[in-house]
């Protein structure tokens, strides 16, 4: 079965202007990423990982090539329809959780749900089934600060599956967690994409969470690493 690609990118170059200086944060990197399949990002700090996941996502214009989206060139999307496909389309998950400190979990998942044209029963429902799937109903009307490290990590998944996106975009979702909690939400995370054959690119820096993904793409100095397949290392 031919498998259909979602997201591709074509000679992406991302430079950043530091005074009179240029840092080359991405220079050439080529991918395809496929329907409903796990990617994992890894590499060393400062290799392009975050860049190339903004740029993915449409956060960030490239100095150079192109980010096609269901072969759309995302260079061609409006700023309107730019959020527009950041809201319909897509999810996104940081590092450091980015919840809104002064609503409550369950306010937080349903803000773009409000932001959708929700009605409030619907949010209630739909945020309902969200706090289930994350194990933290009981904790709904909590504010951040009111919930561990990992519970708000849970509560920024469930923001960002409020939409129903087609992809989620993880950077370092464990980045700040104990490994164990780290482990709980990257197990929630692969449960709730498989369920929905979502397509899920996550930078990580933890090696037990790259192999758990369908495929490892490796970063170096804003290049590509292309990984040996089976077949060389049988030749060689
Ligand atoms: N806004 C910026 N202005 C200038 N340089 C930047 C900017 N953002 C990133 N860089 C530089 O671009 C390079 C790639 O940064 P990036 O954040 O993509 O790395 P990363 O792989 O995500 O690293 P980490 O694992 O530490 O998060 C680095 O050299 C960084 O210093
Ligand atoms: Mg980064």
């Amino acid at each position: 079965m031919m498998k259909k690609t979602v997201l591709e990118t074509h000679g992406l170059r991302r430079e950043y202007r530091v005074g009179r200086n240029t840092v080359v944060a991405l220079d050439g990197v080529d991918i395809s990423i496929y329907e409903g399949e796990f990617v994992a990002i890894v590499g060393p700090s400062g290799c392009g990982k975050s860049t190339l996941l903004n740029l993915l996502g449409g956060l960030d214009q490239p100095t150079q090539g192109k980010v096609q989206l269901d072969s759309y060139d995302l260079a061609e999307f409006s700023e309107e329809q730019l959020a527009a496909l950041r809201r319909q389309e897509m999810g996104f998950i940081f590092q450091r959780h980015d919840l809104f400190p002064v609503l409550t979990a369950r306010e937080n998942i349903e803000f773009p749900l409000l932001l959708g044209g929700k009605t409030p029963e619907e949010r209630k429902i739909l945020s309902d089934k969200l706090l289930k799937q994350i194990g933290l109903l009981e904790k709904a009307d909590h504010l951040p600060d009111e919930l561990s490290g990992g519970q708000q990590q849970r509560v920024g998944i469930a923001r960002a599956l409020a939409n129903s996106p087609h992809i989620l975009l993880a950077d370092e979702p464990t980045g700040n967690l104990d490994s164990a909690t780290g482990e709980e939400i990257v197990n929630i995370l692969i449960h709730l994409t498989q369920g929905q054959g979502l397509t899920l690119v996550m930078v990580t820096h933890d090696p037990e969470v790259a192999n758990r993904a369908d495929r490892v793409l490796t970063l170096c100095d804003g290049h590509l690493v292309l990984e040996p397949s089976k077949e060389t290392e049988v030749l060689s």
